[in-house]
């Protein structure tokens, strides 16, 4: 069981690798492993105990007493020990954040897939210095009605007026400003091509008691430059903002998921439609479809003589695929989870799959069931924002005598630990019919 530090312990600690989390491993006085946030590879620190198991203990670096070259001073002024927990390296040289999440990838893929090798971390177009390119930041609401993130590993609030890793455009909105007492949670969305914001209210347990003749009565919301949908419900025309990528309209209402990072869809679509290489007529899966930014795209690679099978879970995901598609016969939407079962009888005999689970990754049994496809799938690429899952995940292809033919790594996440991969596998010799 893992317990908050109260009387917060101070070690002096020389720290060492990139651990997962967004700190480094150390070694405490009494042996455990200690990964400490908001340090360096190689720096010496004062760290101050934030929650103990019997087996690691958790940490923050409070004084450096012999800093990294990389240090740089934060541009956030709610980074550090203790405060807003959205960014995990706003103290990192950006060259440098990309180095350790490139270790960070080889060090995964060595220790839980079993390959060796290197790994860089590509930057995409859309930030300034790592600042400026998320296009949705989801905030807390505190009891006065002021807005912030959540402090790491707390309920607690860090409450902020401005986000530097947000586009100007969120706070164009003025959205982070404004006061929203009543309101639980909100996140404030842009498409910054088109123009377009929309703050997505979530009244939660604070939802007014007062019925309207229609069930539900409108709270007392601040005026700000943005629509505004409450619990999923659109008070003015849409409840959804419409972006283009290549050329392609798309609609992604509120709720329904869309990368965050204002270079990131153009980025992994492109990479995405080089690494499946579609050609007219394919058949093609994409799954954990989402609001079909990979099936739609892909849809006009195959052309009208192929099919793509979009799989999607979400309700108004699948809504917002079909829309996206509605220009495209060839293309199904499926709302359905997908499950081991689902890939053995539910996805016909595809030639390609693209599939890009949430952070846990699809699971030992749907990647066993892929590899039952091996006899017809010429490739499957996999996307995924976890190096830890995707090695685990690509394992059970690899066990089976797949080959991961390419990897690309992308900085879609600037200041944070995160990373997105785009993995290629294809099936070896053996799995193919003699
Ligand atoms: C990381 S998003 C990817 C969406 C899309 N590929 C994109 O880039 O916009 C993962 C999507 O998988 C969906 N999802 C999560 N678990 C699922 C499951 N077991 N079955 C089907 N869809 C699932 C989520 O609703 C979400 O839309």
């Amino acid at each position: 069981m893992e317990c908050a530090a109260d009387d917060a312990e101070l070690f002096e600690l020389e720290v060492g690798a990139i651990a997962g989390g967004g700190g480094c491993a150390a070694r405490a006085p009494d042996g455990r492993v200690t990964f400490v946030r908001h340090s360096l590879p190689g720096e010496l620190v004062v760290a101050r105990v934030t929650s103990t198991t019997t087996s690691f203990i958790r940490a923050d670096a409070v004084t450096i007493l012999r800093p990294s070259p990389a240090r740089v001073a934060p541009p956030c002024p709610h980074a550090g020990p203790g405060r807003c927990g959205g960014c995990d390296y706003q103290h990192v040289s950006l060259d440098t954040q990309r180095l350790l999440k490139a270790s960070r990838v080889a060090e995964q893929l060595q220790r839980v897939a079993g390959i060796q090798r290197d790994v860089e971390v590509e930057p995409v177009a859309g930030d300034v210095a790592g600042l400026g390119w998320r296009t949705r930041v989801r905030l807390g609401v505190g009891p006065s009605g002021s807005v912030g993130f959540r402090r790491h590993r707390s309920h607690e609030l860090e409450y902020v007026e401005s986000c530097p890793i947000a586009c100007p455009a969120i706070e164009g909105t003025g959205a982070l400003g404004a006061r929203w007492p009543g309101v639980e949670e909100l996140e404030v969305i842009v498409a910054p091509d088109s123009g377009e914001s929309l703050v997505s209210v979530e009244m939660g347990r604070r939802a007014p008691k007062d019925r309207t003749p229609k069930g539900r009565k409108n709270p007392d919301l601040p005026e700000v430059a943005a629509r505004v949908v409450v619990d999923g419900r659109a008070l003015q025309r849409s409840g959804a903002v419409y972006t283009k990528v290549a050329g392609v309209p798309f609609r992604v209402s509120a709720g329904v998921f869309w990368q965050v990072h204002v270079g990131a869809v153009d980025a992994l679509a492109r990479a995405v439609r080089a690494a499946l290489a579609a050609a007219p007529g394919d058949c093609v899966v994409d799954l954990y479809a989402g609001a079909g930014l990979f099936s739609v795209l892909v849809a006009g690679d195959v052309g009208p003589h192929g099919s793509v099978l979009a799989v999607e879970r979400e309700r108004r995901a699948c809504a917002d695929a079909e829309h996206n598609g509605r220009a495209c016969p060839q293309l199904t939407v499926k709302r359905a989870s997908v499950t081991p079962n689902l890939i053995e009888r539910g996805i016909g005999a595809p030639d390609l799959v693209v599939l890009d689970p949430a952070r846990e990754g699809a699971g030992r049994g749907v990647m066993a069931a892929l590899n039952g496809h091996s006899a017809t799938v010429r490739r499957l690429v996999y996307v995924s924002c976890d190096p830890s899952s995707f090695s685990r995940d690509i394992r059970v292809l690899l066990a089976a005598d797949w080959r991961l033919t390419s990897l690309r790594a992308f900085d879609i996440f600037p200041m944070t630990e995160h990373v997105e991969l785009v993995g290629t596998l294809e099936p070896g010799p053996r799995q193919f019919p003699r």
